[in-house]
């Protein structure tokens, strides 16, 4: 099932998620529409506050990037209670967007490599690094399980210059080819 995609300004994007319990109820089909969700927005990544829910989910998939880099030829993962324990090596800038913020890329400055201790679709736990574009992406949607989005990142003459584009967001004025969701009373 394709959920609408919550737009910024929705209170539930700025909340801290909470671990989910090993017996939640319907992880399977959440799951399944989290990715259906991103296919049809056509994104990498999507984080459970993006669907309206606290939850400490998030889900990547980058196979569609696979030719820019053969190693995400199958990287899709399901990152479940997710805790990011290191963050290092060199800071890029890299244009980054966000399903909940349509329209808008801007330059987003982040570490090269983390370290991440999850659980997997089948609640097996794991402690990985990852690197390059790939920390990149997990980060952009780990931060969402922290209530923080991308241009929370980008420097404050740039997010001056983004403002009005913001507002017009928080209203659902914006052109999107997929389903989305606006805080309640804007
Ligand atoms: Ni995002």
């Amino acid at each position: 099932m394709i959920l609408p995609i919550y737009l910024y300004g929705h209170p539930v994007l700025r909340k801290v998620t909470k671990d989910i319990s090993l017996d939640y109820p319907g992880l399977k089909p959440l799951l399944d529409n989290m990715f259906e969700t991103l296919y049809n927005a056509d994104g990498v990544g999507l984080a459970a506050p993006q669907i309206g829910l606290e939850d400490r989910i998030l889900v990547v998939d980058m196979t569609s990037l696979s030719d820019r880099e053969p190693s995400f030829k199958d990287f899709k993962r399901v990152f479940i209670n997710a805790y990011i324990t290191e963050q290092d090596g060199a800071e890029e800038a890299v244009e980054e967007g966000c399903l909940s913020i349509p329209d808008i890329h801007e330059q987003t400055l982040r570490k090269n490599r983390i370290r991440i201790s999850y659980l997997d679709e089948n609640l097996q736990p794991h402690d990985e690094v990852f690197e390059g574009y790939k920390a990149r992406v997990i980060q952009h949607e780990y931060d969402h399980l922290e209530g923080i989005m991308f241009v929370d990142r980008i420097s404050g003459i740039r997010k001056q210059m983004i403002r009005s584009k913001l507002n017009k967001i928080m209203k659902g004025e914006v052109r999107c080819h997929y389903k989305v969701k606006i805080a309640p009373g804007k």
